[in-house]
Protein backbone atom coordinates (compact mmCIF):
# COMPACT_ATOMS: atom_id res chain seq x y z
CA UNK A 1 0.00 0.00 0.00
CA UNK A 2 0.97 3.51 -0.79
CA UNK A 3 2.01 6.07 1.60
CA UNK A 4 2.04 9.71 1.32
CA UNK A 5 5.07 11.78 2.61
CA UNK A 6 4.55 15.44 3.39
CA UNK A 7 7.38 17.56 3.87
CA UNK A 8 6.18 20.56 6.17
CA UNK A 9 7.65 23.71 5.25
CA UNK A 10 5.88 25.54 7.78
CA UNK A 11 5.36 28.00 4.53
CA UNK A 12 1.35 29.14 3.39
CA UNK A 13 -0.16 27.52 0.54
CA UNK A 14 0.02 30.01 -2.62
CA UNK A 15 -1.37 30.07 -6.37
CA UNK A 16 -4.33 28.12 -8.69
CA UNK A 17 -6.04 24.91 -8.51
CA UNK A 18 -8.62 23.54 -10.88
CA UNK A 19 -11.13 21.77 -8.79
CA UNK A 20 -12.28 18.34 -10.50
CA UNK A 21 -15.81 17.14 -11.21
CA UNK A 22 -17.85 15.89 -8.51
CA UNK A 23 -17.40 11.83 -7.34
CA UNK A 24 -20.50 11.82 -6.04
CA UNK A 25 -22.39 13.45 -8.46
CA UNK A 26 -20.59 11.19 -11.19
CA UNK A 27 -21.96 8.25 -8.94
CA UNK A 28 -25.27 8.31 -9.15
CA UNK A 29 -25.66 9.51 -13.23
CA UNK A 30 -23.41 6.58 -14.10
CA UNK A 31 -26.17 4.31 -12.47
CA UNK A 32 -28.80 6.16 -14.34
CA UNK A 33 -27.40 5.23 -16.99
CA UNK A 34 -29.05 1.85 -16.99
CA UNK A 35 -32.42 3.21 -17.49
CA UNK A 36 -31.53 3.92 -21.22
CA UNK A 37 -30.15 1.46 -23.47
CA UNK A 38 -29.02 4.19 -25.45
CA UNK A 39 -25.04 5.75 -25.68
CA UNK A 40 -24.53 8.23 -22.87
CA UNK A 41 -21.22 10.09 -22.44
CA UNK A 42 -20.19 11.79 -18.52
CA UNK A 43 -17.46 14.47 -19.45
CA UNK A 44 -15.64 16.37 -16.26
CA UNK A 45 -15.00 12.98 -14.53
CA UNK A 46 -12.41 12.54 -12.17
CA UNK A 47 -9.65 9.82 -12.29
CA UNK A 48 -10.75 7.94 -8.99
CA UNK A 49 -10.38 4.56 -7.92
CA UNK A 50 -14.33 4.85 -7.00
CA UNK A 51 -14.78 5.37 -11.15
CA UNK A 52 -12.86 2.76 -12.11
CA UNK A 53 -14.96 0.59 -9.62
CA UNK A 54 -18.54 2.63 -10.89
CA UNK A 55 -17.19 1.24 -14.65
CA UNK A 56 -16.18 -2.29 -13.71
CA UNK A 57 -19.52 -2.97 -11.96
CA UNK A 58 -21.52 -1.52 -14.84
CA UNK A 59 -19.36 -3.66 -17.30
CA UNK A 60 -20.31 -7.14 -14.74
CA UNK A 61 -23.95 -5.82 -15.27
CA UNK A 62 -23.65 -6.05 -19.35
CA UNK A 63 -22.64 -2.39 -20.01
CA UNK A 64 -20.05 -1.07 -22.58
CA UNK A 65 -18.14 1.21 -20.60
CA UNK A 66 -14.97 3.11 -21.72
CA UNK A 67 -13.30 5.53 -19.48
CA UNK A 68 -10.96 7.64 -20.23
CA UNK A 69 -10.55 10.32 -17.69
CA UNK A 70 -12.26 13.04 -17.95
CA UNK A 71 -14.86 10.69 -20.00
CA UNK A 72 -16.66 7.88 -19.66
CA UNK A 73 -19.33 6.75 -22.52
CA UNK A 74 -21.50 3.75 -21.58
CA UNK A 75 -23.90 1.95 -24.01
CA UNK A 76 -25.85 -0.86 -23.75
CA UNK A 77 -24.19 -4.27 -24.22
CA UNK A 78 -25.21 -7.25 -25.59
CA UNK A 79 -26.96 -8.88 -22.34
CA UNK A 80 -28.00 -8.03 -18.96
CA UNK A 81 -27.19 -9.31 -15.49
CA UNK A 82 -28.95 -7.23 -13.04
CA UNK A 83 -26.64 -8.51 -10.45
CA UNK A 84 -24.13 -6.48 -8.02
CA UNK A 85 -21.96 -8.94 -6.14
CA UNK A 86 -20.60 -8.83 -3.01
CA UNK A 87 -16.48 -8.76 -4.52
CA UNK A 88 -17.89 -5.04 -6.19
CA UNK A 89 -19.68 -3.96 -3.89
CA UNK A 90 -17.54 -4.00 -0.47
CA UNK A 91 -15.04 -1.84 -3.15
CA UNK A 92 -17.61 0.81 -3.15
CA UNK A 93 -20.87 1.15 -0.94
CA UNK A 94 -22.33 3.78 -3.06
CA UNK A 95 -22.64 0.44 -5.76
CA UNK A 96 -25.91 0.09 -4.14
CA UNK A 97 -27.43 3.47 -5.98
CA UNK A 98 -27.80 0.39 -9.23
CA UNK A 99 -30.23 -1.45 -7.13
CA UNK A 100 -32.93 1.50 -8.18
CA UNK A 101 -32.44 1.36 -11.90
CA UNK A 102 -32.17 -1.86 -11.92
CA UNK A 103 -35.73 -3.32 -10.14
CA UNK A 104 -37.11 -0.38 -12.31
CA UNK A 105 -36.02 -0.62 -16.02
CA UNK A 106 -35.52 -5.27 -15.38
CA UNK A 107 -37.85 -6.05 -12.90
CA UNK A 108 -35.35 -7.29 -10.58
CA UNK A 109 -31.99 -6.99 -9.00
CA UNK A 110 -29.90 -8.94 -6.62
CA UNK A 111 -27.25 -6.67 -4.98
CA UNK A 112 -25.18 -7.13 -1.99
CA UNK A 113 -25.91 -5.61 1.32
CA UNK A 114 -22.89 -2.61 1.25
CA UNK A 115 -22.25 -3.35 4.92
CA UNK A 116 -20.52 -0.51 7.04
CA UNK A 117 -17.63 0.84 7.01
CA UNK A 118 -15.23 2.86 9.13
CA UNK A 119 -17.45 5.65 9.54
CA UNK A 120 -20.10 3.88 10.90
CA UNK A 121 -23.30 1.06 9.72
CA UNK A 122 -24.54 2.84 7.30
CA UNK A 123 -27.60 0.80 6.64
CA UNK A 124 -29.85 1.34 3.36
CA UNK A 125 -33.31 0.59 5.27
CA UNK A 126 -34.54 4.02 4.17
CA UNK A 127 -33.63 2.95 -0.18
CA UNK A 128 -35.85 -0.43 0.47
CA UNK A 129 -38.73 0.72 2.08
CA UNK A 130 -38.78 3.64 -0.56
CA UNK A 131 -38.77 0.81 -3.47
CA UNK A 132 -41.54 -1.12 -1.12
CA UNK A 133 -43.60 1.68 -1.23
CA UNK A 134 -43.41 1.49 -4.98
CA UNK A 135 -44.48 -2.32 -4.85
CA UNK A 136 -41.15 -3.53 -5.00
CA UNK A 137 -40.59 -7.23 -3.01
CA UNK A 138 -37.56 -7.23 -0.91
CA UNK A 139 -35.98 -10.34 0.46
CA UNK A 140 -32.63 -10.31 2.45
CA UNK A 141 -30.54 -13.48 1.75
CA UNK A 142 -27.17 -14.45 2.66
CA UNK A 143 -25.88 -11.09 2.58
CA UNK A 144 -27.13 -9.78 -0.39
CA UNK A 145 -30.76 -7.85 -1.49
CA UNK A 146 -33.57 -9.59 -3.74
CA UNK A 147 -35.46 -7.24 -5.70
CA UNK A 148 -38.27 -8.09 -7.84
CA UNK A 149 -41.03 -5.41 -9.07
CA UNK A 150 -44.81 -6.31 -8.71
CA UNK A 151 -46.18 -9.48 -9.97
CA UNK A 152 -43.32 -11.33 -10.00
CA UNK A 153 -40.56 -8.28 -11.89
CA UNK A 154 -43.66 -6.39 -13.27
CA UNK A 155 -43.59 -2.57 -13.41
CA UNK A 156 -43.11 -0.40 -10.42
CA UNK A 157 -45.75 2.00 -9.11
CA UNK A 158 -45.33 5.67 -8.72
CA UNK A 159 -46.20 6.17 -4.96
CA UNK A 160 -45.55 8.56 -1.82
CA UNK A 161 -42.41 8.16 0.27
CA UNK A 162 -41.47 9.25 3.40
CA UNK A 163 -37.96 8.90 3.98
CA UNK A 164 -37.35 8.90 7.82
CA UNK A 165 -34.06 11.35 7.79
CA UNK A 166 -32.90 12.76 4.42
CA UNK A 167 -30.23 10.30 2.86
CA UNK A 168 -28.76 11.50 -0.24
CA UNK A 169 -27.77 7.78 -2.08
CA UNK A 170 -31.41 6.95 -0.65
CA UNK A 171 -33.11 9.85 -2.23
CA UNK A 172 -31.19 9.28 -5.73
CA UNK A 173 -32.52 5.40 -5.65
CA UNK A 174 -35.44 6.06 -5.38
CA UNK A 175 -35.41 8.85 -7.52
CA UNK A 176 -34.03 6.77 -10.68
CA UNK A 177 -36.85 3.90 -9.45
CA UNK A 178 -40.08 6.72 -9.89
CA UNK A 179 -38.05 7.55 -12.80
CA UNK A 180 -39.60 4.84 -14.37
CA UNK A 181 -42.46 3.56 -12.40
CA UNK A 182 -46.08 4.10 -13.69
CA UNK A 183 -47.44 7.58 -12.89
CA UNK A 184 -46.64 9.87 -9.77
CA UNK A 185 -44.32 9.95 -6.96
CA UNK A 186 -43.36 12.17 -4.20
CA UNK A 187 -40.70 11.62 -1.78
CA UNK A 188 -40.58 13.53 0.94
CA UNK A 189 -38.32 14.62 3.65
CA UNK A 190 -35.19 14.02 0.64
CA UNK A 191 -31.33 14.97 1.25
CA UNK A 192 -30.74 18.32 -0.51
CA UNK A 193 -27.50 17.55 -1.87
CA UNK A 194 -26.18 19.82 -5.03
CA UNK A 195 -25.24 16.31 -6.49
CA UNK A 196 -29.14 15.46 -6.08
CA UNK A 197 -30.38 18.35 -8.08
CA UNK A 198 -27.69 17.30 -10.86
CA UNK A 199 -29.10 13.98 -10.55
CA UNK A 200 -32.47 15.41 -11.01
CA UNK A 201 -31.11 17.72 -14.45
CA UNK A 202 -30.00 14.20 -16.07
CA UNK A 203 -33.42 12.62 -15.28
CA UNK A 204 -34.81 15.23 -17.02
CA UNK A 205 -32.59 15.42 -19.59
CA UNK A 206 -33.23 11.35 -20.46
CA UNK A 207 -37.14 12.26 -20.74
CA UNK A 208 -38.50 12.09 -16.90
CA UNK A 209 -40.35 14.86 -15.62
CA UNK A 210 -38.45 15.38 -12.20
CA UNK A 211 -39.68 19.12 -10.03
CA UNK A 212 -38.04 19.59 -6.88
CA UNK A 213 -34.74 18.14 -6.89
CA UNK A 214 -32.18 19.85 -4.18
CA UNK A 215 -35.59 20.30 -2.00
CA UNK A 216 -36.87 18.39 0.73
CA UNK A 217 -39.90 17.10 -1.37
CA UNK A 218 -39.38 15.95 -4.62
CA UNK A 219 -42.44 15.14 -7.74
CA UNK A 220 -41.59 12.65 -10.43
CA UNK A 221 -43.93 11.19 -12.97
CA UNK A 222 -42.41 8.25 -14.50
CA UNK A 223 -41.46 7.85 -18.47
CA UNK A 224 -43.15 4.35 -19.99
CA UNK A 225 -40.87 1.67 -20.59
CA UNK A 226 -38.09 2.32 -23.14
CA UNK A 227 -38.60 5.90 -23.50
CA UNK A 228 -35.53 7.35 -21.39
CA UNK A 229 -33.19 8.41 -23.64
CA UNK A 230 -29.41 8.75 -23.52
CA UNK A 231 -27.78 11.74 -22.38
CA UNK A 232 -24.27 13.96 -22.75
CA UNK A 233 -23.55 15.92 -19.86
CA UNK A 234 -20.27 17.52 -17.83
CA UNK A 235 -20.72 17.33 -14.39
CA UNK A 236 -20.48 19.67 -11.60
CA UNK A 237 -17.51 20.75 -9.33
CA UNK A 238 -16.46 18.54 -6.40
CA UNK A 239 -17.41 20.78 -3.81
CA UNK A 240 -15.70 18.55 -1.03
CA UNK A 241 -12.71 18.94 -2.76
CA UNK A 242 -12.84 22.62 -3.34
CA UNK A 243 -13.76 22.84 0.37
CA UNK A 244 -10.66 20.70 1.25
CA UNK A 245 -8.31 23.61 -0.65
CA UNK A 246 -10.00 25.89 1.13
CA UNK A 247 -8.98 24.76 4.43
CA UNK A 248 -5.36 23.63 3.16
CA UNK A 249 -5.15 27.56 1.76
CA UNK A 250 -5.81 28.46 5.50
CA UNK A 251 -3.95 26.19 7.70
CA UNK A 252 -1.05 28.44 7.72
CA UNK A 253 -0.68 32.23 8.07
CA UNK A 254 -0.14 33.53 4.93
CA UNK A 255 -2.40 31.77 2.24
CA UNK A 256 -3.74 32.79 -0.75
CA UNK A 257 -5.53 30.31 -3.26
CA UNK A 258 -7.71 30.29 -6.13
CA UNK A 259 -10.04 27.61 -6.58
CA UNK A 260 -10.44 27.37 -10.42
CA UNK A 261 -13.94 26.08 -11.39
CA UNK A 262 -15.08 25.88 -8.08
CA UNK A 263 -18.69 27.06 -7.42
CA UNK A 264 -19.40 29.02 -3.84
CA UNK A 265 -22.99 28.46 -3.80
CA UNK A 266 -22.72 24.88 -3.02
CA UNK A 267 -20.26 25.78 0.02
CA UNK A 268 -22.30 28.48 2.42
CA UNK A 269 -21.87 26.59 5.45
CA UNK A 270 -18.40 25.79 5.46
CA UNK A 271 -17.36 29.72 3.75
CA UNK A 272 -19.10 31.37 7.13
CA UNK A 273 -17.10 28.83 9.17
CA UNK A 274 -14.02 29.79 8.02
CA UNK A 275 -14.85 33.51 7.77
CA UNK A 276 -15.76 33.50 11.47
CA UNK A 277 -12.11 32.05 11.90
CA UNK A 278 -10.90 34.99 10.12
CA UNK A 279 -9.97 33.68 6.46
CA UNK A 280 -10.96 36.00 3.51
CA UNK A 281 -13.29 34.39 1.09
CA UNK A 282 -14.32 35.97 -2.23
CA UNK A 283 -15.49 34.43 -5.15
CA UNK A 284 -14.53 35.92 -8.55
CA UNK A 285 -16.27 34.43 -11.45
CA UNK A 286 -16.47 30.60 -11.67
CA UNK A 287 -13.08 30.84 -8.56
CA UNK A 288 -13.47 30.89 -5.44
CA UNK A 289 -10.35 32.79 -3.58
CA UNK A 290 -8.79 32.22 -0.50
CA UNK A 291 -7.31 34.10 2.17
CA UNK A 292 -5.17 33.68 5.33
CA UNK A 293 -4.21 37.35 7.39
CA UNK A 294 -3.48 36.43 10.74
CA UNK A 295 -4.05 34.20 13.97
CA UNK A 296 -7.11 32.03 13.48
CA UNK A 297 -10.29 32.00 15.64
CA UNK A 298 -12.15 29.40 16.87
CA UNK A 299 -14.91 28.45 15.58
CA UNK A 300 -17.58 25.73 16.77
CA UNK A 301 -19.55 23.63 13.84
CA UNK A 302 -21.87 20.68 14.19
CA UNK A 303 -22.58 18.75 10.98
CA UNK A 304 -26.01 18.86 9.08
CA UNK A 305 -27.15 17.35 6.39
CA UNK A 306 -26.84 19.80 3.24
CA UNK A 307 -27.81 22.94 3.46
CA UNK A 308 -25.73 22.52 6.96
CA UNK A 309 -22.33 22.00 7.23
CA UNK A 310 -21.35 18.98 5.26
CA UNK A 311 -20.25 16.24 6.95
CA UNK A 312 -17.64 15.62 4.72
CA UNK A 313 -15.77 18.57 5.94
CA UNK A 314 -15.58 18.12 9.31
CA UNK A 315 -12.28 16.41 9.72
CA UNK A 316 -10.87 18.71 7.57
CA UNK A 317 -12.38 21.94 9.29
CA UNK A 318 -11.14 20.07 13.08
CA UNK A 319 -7.31 19.81 11.81
CA UNK A 320 -7.64 23.78 11.23
CA UNK A 321 -9.15 23.78 14.55
CA UNK A 322 -6.27 22.25 16.07
CA UNK A 323 -4.19 25.80 14.99
CA UNK A 324 -6.97 28.09 16.26
CA UNK A 325 -6.73 30.09 19.30
CA UNK A 326 -9.12 28.76 21.98
CA UNK A 327 -11.35 26.06 22.23
CA UNK A 328 -13.55 24.75 19.43
CA UNK A 329 -16.56 22.60 19.98
CA UNK A 330 -16.54 19.94 16.84
CA UNK A 331 -20.20 17.94 16.53
CA UNK A 332 -20.75 15.26 14.49
CA UNK A 333 -24.53 14.00 13.89
CA UNK A 334 -24.75 12.14 11.08
CA UNK A 335 -22.20 9.29 10.94
CA UNK A 336 -21.48 7.42 14.65
CA UNK A 337 -17.64 7.26 13.99
CA UNK A 338 -16.36 10.21 12.08
CA UNK A 339 -13.49 11.28 14.58
CA UNK A 340 -10.94 8.58 13.60
CA UNK A 341 -8.48 11.33 12.22
CA UNK A 342 -8.47 11.88 15.87
CA UNK A 343 -5.73 10.13 17.42
CA UNK A 344 -3.80 10.32 14.48
CA UNK A 345 -3.90 13.83 14.69
CA UNK A 346 -3.29 13.85 18.83
CA UNK A 347 -0.04 11.81 17.74
CA UNK A 348 1.26 15.36 15.69
CA UNK A 349 0.65 17.35 18.96
CA UNK A 350 -2.93 17.94 18.35
CA UNK A 351 -5.35 18.59 21.64
CA UNK A 352 -8.84 16.86 21.32
CA UNK A 353 -11.02 15.52 23.78
CA UNK A 354 -13.54 13.49 22.23
CA UNK A 355 -16.82 12.65 24.46
CA UNK A 356 -19.20 11.12 22.40
CA UNK A 357 -19.75 13.05 18.87
CA UNK A 358 -18.57 16.09 19.91
CA UNK A 359 -14.72 16.73 20.03
CA UNK A 360 -13.46 19.61 22.22
CA UNK A 361 -10.00 21.11 20.68
CA UNK A 362 -8.05 23.30 22.07
CA UNK A 363 -5.38 25.02 19.82
CA UNK A 364 -2.12 24.78 19.66
CA UNK A 365 0.77 26.97 18.17
CA UNK A 366 2.44 23.97 16.18
CA UNK A 367 1.95 20.34 14.83
CA UNK A 368 4.41 18.01 14.39
CA UNK A 369 5.58 15.50 12.26
CA UNK A 370 4.61 11.78 12.27
CA UNK A 371 4.29 8.94 10.90
CA UNK A 372 0.05 8.27 10.59
CA UNK A 373 -2.70 5.97 9.67
CA UNK A 374 -5.17 7.07 6.86
CA UNK A 375 -8.76 5.20 7.96
CA UNK A 376 -11.68 6.64 5.69
CA UNK A 377 -11.31 9.20 2.99
CA UNK A 378 -12.06 12.42 4.57
CA UNK A 379 -10.12 11.56 7.72
CA UNK A 380 -7.05 11.24 5.27
CA UNK A 381 -7.45 14.25 3.93
CA UNK A 382 -7.31 16.08 7.53
CA UNK A 383 -4.27 14.29 8.27
CA UNK A 384 -2.52 15.79 4.65
CA UNK A 385 -3.56 19.03 5.76
CA UNK A 386 -2.27 18.99 9.55
CA UNK A 387 0.93 17.91 7.70
CA UNK A 388 1.09 20.91 5.26
CA UNK A 389 0.77 22.98 8.68
CA UNK A 390 3.56 21.56 10.59
CA UNK A 391 7.40 22.31 9.69
CA UNK A 392 8.48 19.11 10.09
CA UNK A 393 7.64 15.42 7.87
CA UNK A 394 4.60 13.53 8.06
CA UNK A 395 4.33 9.80 6.30
CA UNK A 396 0.42 8.81 5.55
CA UNK A 397 0.09 5.26 5.43
CA UNK A 398 -3.33 3.79 3.12
CA UNK A 399 -3.56 6.34 1.31
CA UNK A 400 -5.59 4.49 -0.95
CA UNK A 401 -8.42 6.26 1.00
CA UNK A 402 -7.37 9.31 -0.04
CA UNK A 403 -7.28 8.28 -3.90
CA UNK A 404 -10.94 7.57 -3.54
CA UNK A 405 -11.90 11.19 -3.93
CA UNK A 406 -8.82 13.53 -4.12
CA UNK A 407 -7.55 13.10 -7.86
CA UNK A 408 -4.11 13.94 -8.36
CA UNK A 409 -3.56 15.34 -5.11
CA UNK A 410 0.44 15.13 -5.15
CA UNK A 411 0.42 17.41 -7.96
CA UNK A 412 -2.14 19.56 -7.19
CA UNK A 413 -0.26 20.30 -3.64
CA UNK A 414 2.80 20.95 -5.36
CA UNK A 415 1.10 23.63 -7.96
CA UNK A 416 0.94 25.32 -4.66
CA UNK A 417 4.21 25.13 -3.17
CA UNK A 418 3.78 21.92 -0.88
CA UNK A 419 6.54 18.89 -1.11
CA UNK A 420 4.42 15.82 -1.13
CA UNK A 421 5.48 12.79 -2.48
CA UNK A 422 3.92 9.06 -2.99
CA UNK A 423 5.61 6.25 -1.54
CA UNK A 424 5.01 3.41 -3.88
CA UNK A 425 4.24 0.13 -1.27
CA UNK A 426 5.54 1.59 1.51
CA UNK A 427 3.24 -0.92 3.35
CA UNK A 428 3.28 -4.66 2.39
C1 LIG B 1 -23.53 10.13 0.96
O1 LIG B 1 -23.45 8.88 1.61
C2 LIG B 1 -22.13 10.45 0.48
N1 LIG B 1 -21.70 9.42 -0.47
C3 LIG B 1 -21.18 10.49 1.67
O2 LIG B 1 -19.91 10.89 1.19
C4 LIG B 1 -21.67 11.56 2.65
O3 LIG B 1 -20.84 11.55 3.79
C5 LIG B 1 -23.12 11.24 3.05
O4 LIG B 1 -23.95 11.15 1.88
C6 LIG B 1 -23.71 12.31 3.96
O5 LIG B 1 -23.66 13.55 3.33
C7 LIG B 1 -22.14 9.49 -1.75
O6 LIG B 1 -22.88 10.37 -2.12
C8 LIG B 1 -21.65 8.42 -2.67
P1 LIG B 1 -26.70 9.06 3.83
P2 LIG B 1 -24.81 8.10 1.99
O7 LIG B 1 -27.56 7.95 3.34
O8 LIG B 1 -25.87 8.37 1.01
C9 LIG B 1 -28.35 7.07 7.78
C10 LIG B 1 -17.63 10.81 0.97
O9 LIG B 1 -16.85 11.20 1.82
N2 LIG B 1 -29.13 6.19 6.89
O10 LIG B 1 -27.06 10.46 3.49
O11 LIG B 1 -24.45 6.69 2.27
C11 LIG B 1 -26.86 6.84 7.69
O12 LIG B 1 -26.47 5.78 8.55
C12 LIG B 1 -18.82 9.98 1.36
O13 LIG B 1 -17.58 11.13 -0.25
C13 LIG B 1 -30.04 5.29 7.44
O14 LIG B 1 -30.19 5.19 8.65
O15 LIG B 1 -25.20 8.80 3.35
C14 LIG B 1 -26.28 8.16 8.11
O16 LIG B 1 -26.27 8.21 9.52
C15 LIG B 1 -18.64 9.44 2.75
N3 LIG B 1 -30.77 4.50 6.61
C16 LIG B 1 -27.32 9.18 7.61
O17 LIG B 1 -28.51 8.43 7.34
C17 LIG B 1 -30.63 4.57 5.24
O18 LIG B 1 -31.33 3.82 4.52
C18 LIG B 1 -26.94 9.88 6.31
O19 LIG B 1 -26.53 8.89 5.41
C19 LIG B 1 -29.70 5.48 4.70
C20 LIG B 1 -28.97 6.29 5.54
Amino acid sequence: MDALRVRGTGKPLVGKVRISGAKNAALPILCATLLSDGASRLRNVPRLRDMETTSALLRFLGREVTFDAPEIQVAAGSQVRPEAPYELVKQMRASVLVLGPLVARFGRAKVSLPGGCAIGARPIDQHLKGLEAMGCSIKLERGYVLAEGPGGGGRLRGAEVYFDLPTVTGTENIMMAAALAKGRSTLVNCAREPEIEELGRILNKMGAEVNGAGTDVIHIVGAEPGKLAPFDHAIIPDRIEAGTYMVAAAMVDGGDVVLEGAELGDLEALSQKLRAAGVEITSEAQNIRVRRRGPLRSVNITTAPHPGFPTDMQAQFLALMCLARGESVISETIFENRFMHVPELQRMGASVALRGNTAVVQGVSKLYGASVMATDLRASASLVLAGLASDEETEIRRVYHLDRGYERIEEKLAGLGAHVERVKGAEA
